[in-house]
């Protein structure tokens, strides 16, 4: 299989052009201090609030007044997102502005009027402060000016992002440049049903990224769950079918094995697989398809492959989605310390539309924890044995490009950012 690779191009994080690092591109060969140190985690800290970052889905807040709750732990600090009354999306940070209370405590929520626990003052879906009790002890208090911290907000394809930097001047459209212009009216919205798991890793949230990056790892770390429905005969090591660096962020198409066969030793798998398409492995053919599928748009699957799985587009910095043809899933990988990440997977689904079809999805699912499983256990002893300092440096080959194109803009970004806070001092 030839793993052919477009062009680097350079990208801007809203400090100006730069290029992804040459010599990681060229050797593959990255400092393994970048998943241990406390200076390189410093400087992610640094980029995590001056760049978009992918925090939710318009889907989750359908209607006029419906919110939700989502944590920045690396910038300490929590964003409330809220669909106001004339629809528009917005985010505030979740802070009350009488005395610096946290002002929601829950996740998700409908109604659009938000008191604080504290001594309940009120605001509203727009951040107006509404209501002091007892306000003639305010004579100084400027109800107008009081209102919730707004953060920066923005959609693209039904895909919410927030950017931190009140400051920042930089579009969502500029953040994500080539990727902006691709993926129109993509059938998202398909696959209505959705599942959300999520955990703490006590690993690195790079190494938590790269293990979703890469399929070379399929044959081992995943030889009892997905291997065989993706490593084949023709691609034994599951190299990717095409790969695309675009600026700061980078696409791949990942096959499936077109010779995945039923085992009649798992009966359950066998049962659930004729009973709706999976997730990892794709069509079998199953289930009535909706008019619009992922594999009908021209922007999916580029090359038309007949052994094609999958399409993953890896955002810079910690935003993964996959787009199959049993439905779509993303990742989101949020640092908390350098040896310490949260991790949180949404999978949507077409609505079951019976109960064997219910059986299904709920399969898939637990085929898809269980994978992740090994992911994560691993990903742990990894990060344990890398703070001993006994190597240097961690080698990545050409199946693993888009792990070597995120360590490369990585390593540029917090380059750029450790200059701008040198020349600052
Ligand atoms: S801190 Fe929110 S009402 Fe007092
Ligand atoms: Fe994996």
């Amino acid at each position: 299989m030839g793993m052919e690779q477009s062009a680097l191009q350079s990208f801007d994080l809203g400090s100006g052009p730069l290029m992804p690092d040459s010599f990681i591109m060229e050797t593959g060969q990255v400092d393994l201090t970048v998943y241990t140190s406390k200076e390189r985690f410093d400087a992610e800290r640094e980029i995590f609030g001056r760049v978009w970052l992918n925090i939710a889905e318009a889907s989750e807040i359908p209607n006029a007044g419906d919110w939700v709750v989502r944590d920045v732990k690396v910038r300490s600090s929590s964003i409330l997102i809220v669909r106001g009354k004339d629809m528009v999306i917005r985010a505030f940070h979740n802070i009350c502005s009488h005395r610096g209370m946290k002002l929601v405590w829950d996740d998700k929520g409908r109604g659009g009027k938000f008191s604080c626990p504290y001594h309940a003052w009120m605001f509203d879906s727009a951040g107006d402060l509404r209501h002091i009790p007892d306000e003639g002890c305010f004579p100084h208090v400027d109800k107008q000016a009081s209102g919730l911290t707004p953060v920066r907000c923005d959609t693209w394809e039904g895909m919410i992002f927030v950017n931190l930097d009140a400051q920042g001047t930089q579009t969502l459209a500029d953040f994500l440049g080539p990727v902006a212009q691709r993926l129109k009216d993509v059938p998202f919205g398909s696959y209505p049903y959705t599942a959300r798991v999520g955990s703490m890793i006590d690993a690195n949230w790079k190494l938590a990224i790269e293990a979703q990056c890469e399929a070379y790892h399929v044959r081992a770390l995943h030889s009892r769950t997905v291997s065989k429905m993706l490593s084949s005969a023709e691609n034994p090591y599951v190299h990717p079918l095409h790969t695309e660096f675009l600026g700061a962020h980078r696409m791949n198409s990942v096959p499936r094995n077109p010779d995945f066969a039923l085992s009649p030793e798992k009966l359950v798998q066998a049962f659930s697989f004729m009973n709706a398409q999976q997730m990892v492995i794709a069509d079998t053919g199953a289930q009535e398809k909706p008019e619009e599928t992922f594999a009908s748009h021209p922007d999916i699957n580029p090359i038309r492959s007949n052994v094609w799985g999958n399409d993953q587009y890896v955002l810079y910095p910690h935003f993964i989605f996959h787009m199959s043809l049993g439905g779509w899933w993303l990742h989101r990988f949020w640092p908390i310390a350098s040896d310490k990440c949260y991790w949180e997977a949404v999978y949507h689904f077409e609505r079951p539309q019976s109960l064997r079809n219910q059986f299904a999805v709920q399969y898939s699912l637990a085929l898809n924890r269980d994978t992740l499983m090994e992911d994560n256990l691993a990903l742990v002893q990894q990060q344990e044995v890398m703070e001993s300092g006994a190597k240097k440096i961690v080698q990545f080959g050409e199946q693993e490009a888009l792990c070597k194109h995120l360590a490369a803009v990585s390593e540029a970004a917090a380059n750029d950012a450790e200059a701008a806070r040198t020349a600052a001092q």
